[in-house]
């Protein structure tokens, strides 16, 4: 069984193809940039409108099939900017009805996190998700992933790509300050904001704009805020992990692709006797492999929409999703 999947949640457009045993046969990406400043969501639907359709045609080109080889046709549902959101659905409409094929609509966080257990069916693994709009540690229980804290504000990447702005490096600033980070050594102060398994960045928002306009150093600016943000999330993980008796800890989205948070929490990780394990390295960032992949095992346990269910859902939260395929784990059998 073949399954497209199509993103285009926020700033990128994702057209993958993957089998049910597995095997990844098309991986388009295309990401919108800004001219400057932060995204328009218009801008970047119009973006998302004028590439989807060569995109559907190059995936389906590079995996070496017929349009009517597809199965399945998936598309990310929410949550995200409405007028991206709206552009994608309509294009998964429309591939839907022309192959005569069924439609699945797709929650974007829990895309994030079932790329990341691909090949491990029968893990359990506590879940950091952290990316440009969201910041979750989530655990499985009774067909639910529940949100045990989240940030209380804006999304921890949301805030790296804010404070890129200010500092001058552009948008999609994460590569940028992990860079920046590895040349600084003094520790500037920020607000630590934690409370339980909820952590809150808006603070330290606030604070790095008090240091940049002081001439702080950048390189210990971005240093910095990777000690103190990536300790926080260590350890609302680390306490979450703890309560929900969880062995194996996942990391997922665009700024778990960060190698000092990656490092911070392995090392938690061990000193519980947990085991870290992480999607492979491609994945991370928003792509429509992880949209195919979870709509294919969506439908193989059953879900169905008709394309009045296919309606977006800008909020669409990670605990709204009922998770029919961890009844029976789905097994990819290949690589
Ligand atoms: P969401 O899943 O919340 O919809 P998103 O759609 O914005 O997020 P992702 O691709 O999952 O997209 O994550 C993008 C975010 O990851 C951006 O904020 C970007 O700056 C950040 N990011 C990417 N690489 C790194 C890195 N090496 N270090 C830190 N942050 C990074
Ligand atoms: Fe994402």
């Amino acid at each position: 069984m073949l399954c497209i999947g199509i993103e285009g949640t926020a700033h990128t457009v994702g057209v993958g193809i993957v089998s049910s045993d597995g095997e990844i046969l098309a991986d388009e990406r295309d990401m919108y940039h800004p001219p400057k400043g932060g995204i328009h969501p218009r801008e970047a639907a119009n973006h998302h409108a004028e590439v989807v359709v060569p995109m559907v045609n190059r995936a389906i080109e590079d995996a070496n099939i017929r349009p009517r080889d597809l199965d399945i046709i998936a598309f990310s549902q929410g949550p995200g900017l409405g007028p991206c959101l709206r552009t994608v659905a309509t294009a998964a409409r429309a591939l839907s009805i022309s192959l005569m094929r069924p439609i699945i609509g797709v929650n974007h966080c829990v895309a994030h996190l079932e790329i990341g257990r691909m090949n491990r069916a029968d893990s359990d693994p506590l879940m950091l998700y952290c990316s440009g709009g969201n910041t979750q540690v989530i655990a499985y229980a009774k067909r639910r992933y529940r949100v045990f804290g989240e940030t209380m504000d804006i999304g921890v990447g949301n805030m790296l790509d804010k404070i890129g702005i200010m500092a001058g490096f552009g948008f999609y600033a994460g590569p940028k300050i992990e860079e920046m980070a590895k040349k600084g050594s003094e520790l500037l102060d920020l607000p630590y904001s934690v409370k339980g398994m909820d952590v809150s960045f808006s603070g330290i928002l606030t604070a790095a704009r008090q240091h940049i306009n002081n001439g702080c150093s950048l390189e210990d600016l971005c240093f910095s805020i990777q000690e103190t943000v990536f300790s926080m999330l260590t350890e609302v993980t680390e306490r979450a992990a703890a309560q929900a008796d969880k062995k194996e800890i996942l990391l997922a989205g665009g700024v778990a692709r960060n190698r000092r948070l990656a490092e911070m929490v392995r090392v938690m990780a061990e000193e519980r006797g947990a085991t870290l394990f992480e999607p492979p390295f491609p994945f991370f960032a928003d792509n429509g492999v992880m949209i195919a992949w979870n709509g294919l095992i969506a439908y193989s346990s059953g879900q169905r929409m008709t394309i009045s269910d296919t309606v977006i859902n800008q909020r669409y939260r990670t605990d709204q999703v009922n998770v029919t395929w961890r009844q029976q784990p789905f097994r990819a059998v290949s690589k």
